[in-house]
């Protein structure tokens, strides 16, 4: 009955109640006899009153005890909340689904299936209240046929008195524990249900005789467990989250390194072994020249060393440290003429235009800069290479030309090297792009543009 109601009853009654009253003493009670009509008046009254105040009284305390229930339950509910919330491992949240729905309803077995998307096949069967040993014993897990198949309405759950009488049951496999009453709601995630959670027989109290009852589940329990399985959604939605992010991370993590692999310590390896060809042919007739190449290996394998130390160490490779990107640049070109017979000229930028950028972005610059060398130095059979440097207004423009055999970019970008690709991703984490001319016999040129200023980062939560 709605408070509305009630409240209207509480004026409505008495008013029809003293009418009732006052037409009766007026019809059967003639006035000469007026005091026993004021006794009876005041007996039927007070009889009246009381009865209408236990009426009343009994709804209050009713309404009373529903209001300390659902206080009780929605106490429960939030400590299952917090509980949920300090787990993040997705296979420790399910197994705690199960076991608090299980206390919240004080049902002596639970159960949670995990179910393929779209389907009603279960995928994971997690329980609650099954001795290990029992569930060994059991065998294999259910796999959604007869009630566990049953899907409850999207919203809604499904209540079965007796298991065994119920038309859609497929019985208990072997060694299973009986059950008798069972309650079944949807967790769903994202408009799609994840799966059922199984809470059966309702143990309130311990017989004298020590056997248990087990009651039926009614609406309410419906309503408490349907509840808890929206908390319990969001909790998996979180731990599903997590470990997204934790694969993103490895994710990245192994680019990062493939990318500082490939272009530092790979190059010196590959520098080491070419210094130390060339020093193998040259070992004979002339010992001074082979001797510096040796020399130059051994440089480039200590700087392998230095890569990796630092790579360990969480540090930037840091080939390029502490240099000015000018200067470095320069650094590249004079070693590939050092080392090739290539015409190298590098134009640097004008005293005008000094160009400044922070650590990081002076070394991802010339990290794109040490692969297009050398790519030039692998591949392009060139005779002449030109590398210029040049601040722009606010952009900052590196080109490296090559009059070689060319390429076709877009066959190459999708093969299996991985400097293109590792060029172009530089450029983009400077806020720049990468664009490589080139065609077959025409030679290649490349050209990195970006702006001066890093890109400013939006604030957090913005
Ligand atoms: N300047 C160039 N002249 C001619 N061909 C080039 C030039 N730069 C790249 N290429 C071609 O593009 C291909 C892809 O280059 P990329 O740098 O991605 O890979 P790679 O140099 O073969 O191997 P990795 O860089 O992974 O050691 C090369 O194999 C080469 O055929
Ligand atoms: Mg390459």
């Amino acid at each position: 009955m709605s408070t509305r109601t009630l409240r209207w009853m509480a004026i409505v009654l008495p008013l029809f109640f003293m009418v009732g009253v006052i037409y009766l003493r007026v019809t059967f009670v003639p006035p000469e006899r007026s005091l026993e009509g004021n006794i009876v008046t005041v007996v039927a009254v007070a009889l009246g009153a009381s009865l209408f105040s236990i009426f009343f009284f009994r709804i209050i305390d009713r309404r009373e005890e529903e209001i300390t229930q659902r206080g009780r339950q929605l106490e429960a509910l939030h400590e299952a909340a917090v509980a949920l919330t300090v787990e993040m491992d997705l296979q420790v949240v399910l197994q705690k689904i199960v076991d608090i729905s299980r206390t919240l309803l004080s049902a002596k077995y639970g159960a949670l299936g995990v179910v393929e998307k779209g389907t009603t096949q279960i995928q994971q069967f997690i329980t609650s209240g099954i001795e290990p040993e029992v569930r060994a014993h059991i065998g294999a897990p259910p796999v959604g046929l007869g009630l566990l198949g049953m899907v409850a309405p999207r919203d809604g759950a499904l209540i079965i008195d007796d298991i065994q009488k119920d038309p859609r049951s497929v019985g208990f496999p072997p060694h299973h524990p009986p059950m008798r009453c069972l309650l079944v709601v949807p967790i769903t995630s994202k408009g799609e249900i994840f799966g059922n959670l199984y809470v059966a027989d309702k143990v309130l109290s311990l017989r004298p005789d020590g056997r248990e009852d087990v009651l039926s589940f009614v609406r309410a329990d419906a309503e408490l467990l349907q509840k808890f399985a929206t908390q319990a959604a969001i909790a998996i939605e979180n731990a599903q989250l997590l470990r997204k992010t934790q694969e993103i991370t490895v994710m990245q993590e192994r680019e990062r390194f493939g990318m500082a692999l490939h272009d530092g310590i790979m190059q010196s390896v590959y520098a080491a072994g070419l210094s130390l060809q060339e020093a193998k042919y040259e070992i004979g007739t002339n010992t001074q020249h082979a001797g510096r190449r040796i020399d130059q290996a051994v440089d480039s394998l200590g700087q392998v060393l230095r890569d990796l130390r630092n790579y360990i160490m969480g540090l930037r490779t840091g080939r390029f440290q502490g240099q000015d990107v000018a200067t470095s640049l320069g650094q590249l070109a004079a070693e590939l003429r050092a080392n090739t017979l290539m015409n190298v000229v590098y134009e640097a930028p004008t005293k005008l235009s000094v160009i400044r950028l922070d650590e990081a972005r002076t070394e991802e610059l010339l990290l794109i800069a040490q692969e297009a060398l050398n790519n030039i130095r692998k591949h392009a059979q060139a005779r002449n290479v030109l590398v210029s440097l040049k601040g722009e207004g606010e952009l900052v423009v590196l080109r490296i030309m090559d009059d070689g055999i060319g390429f076709d970019f877009e066959a190459a970008a999708g093969g299996d090297g991985n400097g293109l690709r590792n060029m172009r991703e530089r450029a983009r984490k400077l806020g720049g792009d990468l664009e490589i001319d080139s065609l077959p016999t025409r030679g290649t040129n490349l050209r990195v543009q970006m702006p001066l200023q890093p890109a400013p980062t939006s604030p957090a939560g913005a």
